[in-house]
């Protein structure tokens, strides 16, 4: 998948072009483009007869290979509907389509043909998610399996240039999305990783072996002993019953002036979440494995941040530990002191997210960041609120979470806002401790974030509860979000954004 090479050029006739493929667009109500209809003529009719035979009516989500022509040795319709109907949605479904036909070939290379798809002028918009698309669907899981699944076979896509587009504008969105879709890939990857692989030190090695592939990355891991020398006693409480070491993995992309301010992301590392003595119910509990979804969103997009050599300086902050019961595991009632001083009354040992959290946001002033933004498979009830299609995303800084809710409408992996008011923080007083880990029955995602505010006065912050959108059930497997959103994010930052 990253040796997919992605290209966008000229082609005035398709039909003496060379390709194993040719991918084109085709719409139910509207006649021919000008490069089916060089096809067409090309191949003695064969587009027209199939559309008049009814067997490709041009339906959003349908596809139909024809055999080929002198150059192009398959052609590959692509539904997209009333053409008057078209619209960013249905450009996203043809690109989804394209890609989903194209693994049912055997073809190693493809022109592709986009051509009003969208109603909209962007282009770049459509490059990119045609790249990121391509490239992030398919990777396969194979780290576990004995007879790896069938990989594409695509590996090379040459884009036939849309009028009106630059070569420079066409080459800059296809490597955005190229990136972005390695970064994905990354993400789900680490994610898909079983507990007894993939564990704190595991993530520790990762970080270690991105930076040495990077000379703008640079990486330190502290371990438990320097933790517990800072005070991060929350964080090592969650860690307590685990065989396996707590990690706080730094990343350091410095991309811009050292003069200029980080911006910093922290993920929720916990490699597995048994709910420590809160010991959870049995059933999918093999899911809590990607209770390191955001830290692996976190590793995502840093590597794709590196790999478009972004002008910025960027820290990522992973906070790793296994949530395990034993007889050195955090009791219920236990009061514990967080880096920030705060003590904190653990009611919970299930509720540990925010445990490790919130000294490695404590940590995070260090770098004195331009904004902070945190990455959680965070709470159940995130799930219960908004399902799977929206990340949950609380700030406390109003650029900041308006900044990230166009980046995510942007890419197409959104969030929405949730409410932070003071009438919640009730919800965690204590009669032992500063605070309680948990809020009581009701808005658990909201007072989770409340809990984590605590320790986000000193910068702008946005936290995202990626409890519902971090994978999928059926089938299994985590779906690498939110790294285009991040991405996104950092592009725009950047001012590379395209
Ligand atoms: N990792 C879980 C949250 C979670 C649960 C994510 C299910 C996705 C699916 C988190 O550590 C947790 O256990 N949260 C508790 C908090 C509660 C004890 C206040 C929860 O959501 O039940
Ligand atoms: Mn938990
Ligand atoms: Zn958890």
């Amino acid at each position: 998948m990253s040796d997919l090479s992605l290209t966008a050029r000229k082609i005035d006739d398709v039909a003496s072009a060379k390709s194993a493929c040719c991918v084109i667009p085709i719409f139910s109500d509207a006649p021919l483009g000008d490069a089916a209809k060089q096809l067409d003529k090309a191949s003695g009719g064969a587009i027209k007869t199939a559309l008049e035979l009814g067997d490709f009516q041009g339906k959003p989500g349908t596809s139909c290979m024809l055999p080929g022509t002198l150059g192009n040795k398959r052609i590959l319709l692509i539904g997209c509907g009333e053409r008057k109907k078209r619209d960013k949605a249905s450009a996203r479904k043809f690109c989804q389509t394209t890609y989903a036909a194209l693994n049912h070939t055997q073809a190693r290379d493809a022109i592709i043909v986009v051509d009003d798809v969208t109603s909209t002028t962007d282009y770049s918009w459509l490059l990119e998610f045609l790249a990121r698309n391509l490239v992030s669907a398919a990777y396969r899981y194979k780290e576990t399996l004995s007879k790896p699944n069938e990989a594409l076979q695509l590996r090379k896509a040459v884009i036939r240039l849309p009028a009106k587009m630059s070569p420079g504008d066409a080459r800059q969105a296809l490597q955005q999305g190229r990136c972005t879709g390695l970064g994905i890939a990354d993400a789900k990857n680490l994610a898909n990783l079983p507990g007894n692989i993939c564990n704190p030190s595991y993530l520790a090695q990762q970080a270690r072996k991105l930076g040495r592939g990077n000379k703008t990355l640079s990486v330190s891991v502290l371990d438990e002993k320097k933790m517990r020398e800072l005070g991060m006693h929350s964080l090592l409480s969650v860690s307590a019953g685990s065989e396996q070491p707590a990690k706080l993995i730094v990343m350091h992309h410095k991309g811009g002036k050292s003069t200029q301010k980080p911006y910093v992301l922290v993920g929720k590392g916990i490699t597995f979440d048994s709910g420590g003595i809160s010991l959870k119910p049995g059933a999918k509990m093999d899911e809590m494995k990607f209770d390191m979804g955001g830290a692996a969103s976190v590793f995502g997009t840093m590597r794709a941040i590196t790999e478009m050599a972004l002008p910025i300086n960027v820290v990522a902050i992973v906070a790793a530990a296994e949530n395990m019961p034993s007889g050195s595991a955090t009791r219920p009632g236990d009061v514990v002191t967080s880096m920030a001083g705060k003590t904190i009354e653990i009611l919970n040992t299930d509720a540990e997210g925010r445990l490790v959290l919130c000294d490695a946001l404590t940590y995070a002033e260090r770098f004195k960041p331009e904004a902070v933004i945190d990455i959680a498979t965070l709470t159940g009830a995130c799930v219960v609120a908004l399902g799977s299609h929206a990340s949950g995303l609380y700030a406390n800084n109003d650029a900041l979470a308006d900044e990230l809710l166009s980046a995510g409408t942007h890419s197409h992996d959104r969030a929405w806002r949730m409410p932070l008011w003071d009438d919640y923080q009730n919800q965690l007083k204590s009669n032992f401790a500063d605070l309680a880990n948990i809020g009581g029955p009701g808005g658990g995602s909201i007072t989770a974030a409340c809990f984590l505010s605590h320790f986000a006065k000193n910068y702008a912050w946005a936290h995202l509860d990626i409890a519902g959108s971090a994978w999928d059930s059926a089938p299994k497997g985590a779906t690498g979000r939110p790294v285009a959103l991040l991405t996104r994010y950092l592009l725009e930052k950047a001012g590379k954004a395209v």
